[in-house]
């Protein structure tokens, strides 16, 4: 399974998923890392061996424009996979017809709680005493299409964004390296999923 990873920051999932990917056994490969700017995950690329691009969201006139060339880029790998992690942008409408449903978006929260691009900062802001981490495939809405796997992790007393963003990662990056696994042998059909 060919993968195109997009990132904005760290990388840290990335980073998980090209651990994983040195194992022969290991049934998927990232051919290409791409960014919406200048990601310090991007040095992950020089780290391992794989081509990235970079595609700045201040270099277009509007998002639509963005996304063409994203969508191009991507295309370019001819991916079977697209791996939205840690990409801190909406992706246009027509880019996620494009890819779909072999789109997918991690995201630092038990979604439907807490969508959007602060769900850690919101489960805290909220109270919350159990907050989570989810992969979906990516629709039209915001962090709102058919949940891959997810599960619950504790908010615990003291906790900051960043306390409760480490202790989410984790969790993130195993059910992102295991979704890729599930998706690569059938045991998960992102088509049967995005239709259901
Ligand atoms: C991850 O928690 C991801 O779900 C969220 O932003 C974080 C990115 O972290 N959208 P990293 O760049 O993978 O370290």
């Amino acid at each position: 399974l060919s993968l195109v990873v997009l990132i904005s920051g760290g990388g840290s999932n990335l980073r998980a998923l090209l651990e994983a990917s040195e194992d022969a056994e290991f049934p998927a490969r990232v051919v290409a890392i791409g960014a919406d700017r200048d990601a310090d995950g991007l040095a992950l690329g020089e780290e391992f061996g794989i081509p990235t691009f970079t595609v700045p969201y201040s270099s277009f006139p509007d998002r639509d424009a963005w996304g063409d060339e994203l969508l191009a880029q991507i295309q370019q790998w001819q991916p079977d996979l697209v791996v939205l992690s840690g990409l801190m942008r909406l992706v246009p409408s027509r880019v996620v017809e494009a890819l779909s449903p072999h789109l997918i978006n991690t995201h630092p929260a038990y979604l439907p709680e807490f969508p959007g691009a602060h769900g850690v900062r919101d489960a805290l802001a909220a109270g919350a005493t159990q907050t989570g981490a989810s992969l979906i495939v990516v629709d039209n809405g915001v962090d709102a299409g058919p949940i891959i796997a997810q599960e619950r992790i504790p908010v615990l007393p003291g906790d900051t964004e960043t306390t409760l963003h480490d202790r989410i990662k984790p969790v993130e990056r195993r059910l992102l390296v295991q979704a890729v696994l599930d998706i690569a042998n059938g045991h998960v059909d992102l088509k049967e999923l995005s239709n259901a």
